[in-house]
């Protein structure tokens, strides 16, 4: 199996594409092959009759990645709901096997995957006779992960949740990234030392409204 991360998100829009972007050029900007998987997307845009995987293209973008945006997602689907939703809208019901194939194949030309989840940690990929949740593809992928949350308000009660699912579902948490961090703003100032109490896994990251990765624990985010 592939060496990588999951990048899981306390929502949609937490900015889990936008930071999944930034390391994956982190990464290689420090000599590592990095690339990016994301196994369901939803909400895709219709151009010329065909759906664009739009995060994926985001960070092949921001990172410089080569291969088509195309391949490195499975399930693309146009409706903005989850892509067991969606899958019953539009057909094409994701399959855990031919996920977990994507995703080796993929890796096949990198030496570490960041891969990224739909909406937040439970997400329900398929329902019906089948049922996949978000969970069931982290647990198959065999990947730590990685909590994105926003700094602002209400990101305490959305990533205190969201730790409580991954314990309940024996999914680690390396550490988490509060995105949109204002170091001016006391509020976001303290959820930082809040989250830097013993009990939570350590704040890797802090990125700001249009910022970068400045500084994340390289040995964190690739101890496997
Ligand atoms: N730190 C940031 N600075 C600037 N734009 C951001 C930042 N974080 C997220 N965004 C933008 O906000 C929108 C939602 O973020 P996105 O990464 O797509 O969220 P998610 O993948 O969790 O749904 C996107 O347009 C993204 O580019
Ligand atoms: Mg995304």
């Amino acid at each position: 199996m592939n060496n990588g991360i999951f990048i899981v998100g306390t929502g949609t829009d937490v900015g889990k594409t936008y930071i999944a972007g930034l390391l994956t050029r982190f990464l290689r900007q420090k000599g590592i092959n990095a690339g990016y998987y994301k196994a369901a997307l939803s909400g895709a845009i219709k151009e010329n009759g065909r759906l664009i995987p739009g995060d994926a293209a985001f960070v092949c973008n921001m990172a410089q990645l080569d291969l088509d945006p195309q391949r490195l997602v499975s399930y693309v689907y146009e409706t903005a709901v989850s892509p067991a939703f969606a899958a019953e809208l539009e057909g094409n019901p994701p399959d855990l096997e031919k996920i977990v194939l994507d995703c080796t194949q993929v890796g096949r030309h990198y030496d570490f995957l960041v891969v990224e989840g739909s909406g937040g940690i439970y997400c329900p990929v398929r329902r019906g006779e089948v049922n996949i949740e978000l969970t069931d593809i982290i647990h198959r992928l065999g990947f730590d992960t990685i909590l994105v949350a926003d700094a602002g308000l209400g990101t305490l009660n959305n990533i205190v949740l969201t730790l409580e699912y991954a314990k309940n579902r024996n999914i680690a948490v390396r550490g988490i990234i509060l995105n949109r961090y204002d170091g001016d703003n006391f509020l976001h100032r303290d959820n930082k030392q809040t989250l830097e109490q013993d009990d939570f896994p350590p704040v890797l990251a802090l990125v700001s409204q249009g910022g970068d990765l400045e500084n994340i624990c390289l040995a964190l985010v690739l101890t496997n």
